[in-house]
């Protein structure tokens, strides 16, 4: 079976084949970075005008690369959800009517299933049941996965989401959007013996994050220092360390709670460095197993899509005709795929 992918729920238009036999068959991105840089974030219209633009060049390359014709394609599978409702409608009608033409189902992907599935595209995959941190721009969850649509938050944050809270730091030290990647790279020329900052939540119970507090003390700690270049580094540093350092807490408790040694990092923030190393150490530790997607499926891709899609069609789920996107949409509402 051959499905095509295609994921439009924020700022990248990411399209994929993902085949049984033969497995990623070809994966095409396309960033809209610099659409939304001059505005420091996204904005949802442009996005949702941009990957108008984008959508259909793109799947047309990743035909031509993967070297099928579109009636050797069995499937196609969209994101429906969680997202920007207006970004979403693009690659669900899209989707929806290329399968419509060519004959073939059509499946809804849940964007958080898709992250937490990327690992499975990996030479070295993670078998079931296993834990999943999924940290991205606008979700940072724990999840118990015993198969495919068998989910279980034991937390998630309270506020914002963990790449949300690297984006408005990085821009509160005057760094540009996506600020992500730019403050971890900025992190490694600070003093890490400089600043300490808070680890929030973890002097109580629970699983759940809280990222907002961790923002404020930056600021504050940035308007008491003299903002040169050395200070916006030393909080950099002492920022990603805080927020490596209480994942390591929580998942070192979710290991302990549900006994399962089995770690998957995924989302945005699953490319960054300090938090590998970190999380590699503590399974090393707790005698586990780590596991990660390579660092381009760890940002929002087409891959994970035609991935999750495909398995889901493969045990026989389908969409129906008519389109809907869902813009907040738990995975615990997801259905089970049997003997997944
Ligand atoms: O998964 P993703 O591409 O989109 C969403 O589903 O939200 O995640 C994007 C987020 C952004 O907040 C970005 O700043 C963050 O992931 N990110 C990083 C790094 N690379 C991307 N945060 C910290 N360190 C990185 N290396
Ligand atoms: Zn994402």
């Amino acid at each position: 079976m051959r499905v095509l992918g295609i994921e439009t729920s924020c700022d990248e238009t990411g399209v994929a084949i993902y085949a049984t036999d033969g497995g990623l068959l070809a994966h095409a991105l396309y960033s809209q970075i610099e659409l939304h840089a001059r505005y420091g974030g996204v904005v949802p219209e442009l996005a949702s005008r941009d990957h108008i633009r984008k959508l259909l060049p793109l799947i047309q390359e990743v035909i031509d690369e993967a070297g099928v014709e579109t009636n050797a394609l069995d499937g196609v599978a969209y994101t429906a959800g969680p997202g920007l409702v207006g970004a979403l409608l693009v690659g669900a009608l899209t989707g929806r009517c290329l399968a419509w033409s060519w004959g073939v189902p059509a499946i809804a992907v849940h964007h958080m299933e898709g992250h937490l599935l990327a690992p499975m595209l990996e030479p070295d995959p993670p078998g079931f049941p296993f834990i999943a941190l999924l940290v991205s721009g606008g979700h940072c969850l724990l999840v118990e996965v015993e198969g495919i649509g068998r989910y279980r938050v034991l937390g998630e944050s309270i506020d914002d989401a963990v790449g949300e809270a690297f984006d408005k730091t990085a821009k509160l030290l005057g760094l540009p959007y996506p600020g992500g990647p730019a403050l971890a790279q900025l992190a490694r020329q600070g003093n890490p013996e400089r600043f300490t900052f808070p680890r929030p939540m973890t002097d109580r119970p629970g699983l759940d994050f809280s990222f907002s507090g961790l923002k404020t003390f930056a600021l504050n700690t940035w308007r008491e220092s003299s903002q040169d270049d050395q200070d916006r580094a030393d909080i950099a540093r002492a920022f990603e360390e805080a927020v490596a350092d209480t994942m390591a807490i929580k998942c070192r408790r979710a290991v302990r709670q549900t006994g399962n040694r089995q770690l998957v990092i995924a989302g945005g923030v699953g490319a960054n460095q300090r938090l590998r190393e970190r999380l590699g150490d503590l399974m090393q530790a707790e005698g586990g197993h780590i596991f990660y997607p390579r660092p381009e499926f760890c940002t929002d891709n087409g891959a994970m899509i035609a991935y999750a899609g495909h398995q889901r069609l493969q045990a026989g789920q389908s969409a129906p005709l008519s389109v809907s996107v869902t813009p907040r949409w738990s995975l615990e509402d997801l259905d089970p795929v049997e003997n997944a």
